[in-house]
């Protein structure tokens, strides 16, 4: 995969959907397509230093359960790509370190899987990854355009997956300008998935947070766990101003490009509501801090997008090493606040509001 291919460049594939994920992947591959003014909210909050752990280092132990699966961290490499070769690439190099690691993953939406059936293999990770959780995706709005219970069991089966993320996205289908921008109607059809498919169903955002409200509603029809996927990070309204051929798309875009619910205020939104449902933090993390402070408010698991690509871009080992050092600093917060252990992390407020 040449790193240096231009945007120009990119596009040697065929459909319109296809030639979307190709632009996706390559405006993600820069900084300009990051929320600039609006944060993450965690620069609110720092860890009080702790000058007498009683730990030695070696005991820190960063593994736990999430739905039920063990995993070497709390950590996710959330959903992103997938139906072109450049995509195919990167998911078979997320899917080999996760591995690697014992962390869960999450692929991109798979409905080009659906419509493409030649691009299937550029999803086909389960040989990479065989024994981490992988985690099918399709957008919720797509239940009212033509994918139902068949659908999205199809998808799960052909990714061997132990969950189903269906994504919300109104404010990147609003901006778009082929976007699908029926969303009446949505709840139900997710409750119905709910009962029907025979693995757990994840609902998340995509960049703009889920609130207290919405998580509530999501919670009360069967959804088994949520990902705020916060504001302060990847700006899909800015993705899409830059794809835009048009000038109002364009100025549309922008003009949504700071939008959305930071992701810590989507924690503490959930967490004050729903105390003990299984929720993963997403959006705008970077470092082992973001990590660490997204735990410390009551996330079970973080997740971590185009950091991750723009790593697994590089090469396999540069995101190998990302990630190791993700969890180095982790590990370094959990001894310098006294806390052997995620769990202790969560049960001892060790976080302060600056
Ligand atoms: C290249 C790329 C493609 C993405 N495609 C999807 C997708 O198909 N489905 C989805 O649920 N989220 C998708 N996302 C959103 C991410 O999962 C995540 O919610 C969002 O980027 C915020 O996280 P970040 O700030 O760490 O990038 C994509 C993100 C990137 C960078």
């Amino acid at each position: 995969m040449a790193s240096t291919t231009s945007h120009k460049e990119q596009p040697t594939v065929d459909s319109p959907i296809e030639q979307r994920k190709a632009e996706h992947l390559q405006l993600c591959m820069s900084d300009d397509v990051a929320a600039k003014e609006s944060t993450t909210g965690l620069e609110r909050y720092r860890f009080r230093h702790c000058a007498l752990p009683e730990l030695d280092f070696a005991d820190i132990d960063l593994r736990v359960t999430f739905l039920g699966w063990p995993l070497a961290a709390p950590l996710l490499i959330s959903s992103m790509t997938g139906g072109t070769p450049d995509a195919g690439e990167i998911n078979r190099r997320l899917a080999r370190v996760a591995q690697q690691i014992g962390i869960p993953m999450g692929v991109g939406s798979q409905r080009v899987m659906l419509e493409q059936p030649q691009v299937r293999d550029t999803f086909a990770i389960r040989q990479d990854a065989p024994t981490i959780p992988l985690l099918a995706n399709l957008g919720a709005v797509q239940l009212n355009y033509g994918c139902g219970v068949a659908e999205c069991q199809k998808i799960v089966e052909m990714l061997e997956a132990n969950a189903l993320i269906l994504h919300l996205n109104p404010l990147q289908e609003a901006v778009q300008t082929e976007g699908d921008r029926n969303f009446k109607g949505l709840l139900p059809k997710i409750a119905m998935l709910c009962q029907t498919l025979p693995v757990p169903i994840i609902v998340k955002e995509v960049g703009n947070g889920i609130s207290g409200e919405v998580a509530q509603r999501l919670i009360d029809v069967g959804v088994a766990a949520i990902d705020v996927a916060g504001a302060g990070g990847t700006s899909w309204a800015k993705v899409e101003a830059a794809r835009a051929h048009d000038q109002r798309q364009r100025y549309l875009g922008q003009a949504f490009g700071e939008w959305g619910i930071p992701t810590a205020t989507c924690i503490e939104q959930i967490r004050a509501r729903l105390p003990q449902v299984p929720l993963i933090a997403s959006g705008g993390l970077q470092h082992g801090t973001d990590v660490a402070k997204v735990l410390a408010l009551g996330a079970n698991l973080a997740g971590l997008a185009r950091p991750f690509l723009q790593a697994a871009h590089q090469s396999e080992n540069a995101l190998y090493e990302r990630i190791e050092l993700i969890l180095a600093e982790l590990k370094t917060i959990l001894f310098c606040t006294g806390n052997q252990s995620i769990a202790h992390l969560q049960q001892r407020p060790c976080l302060e509001r600056c």
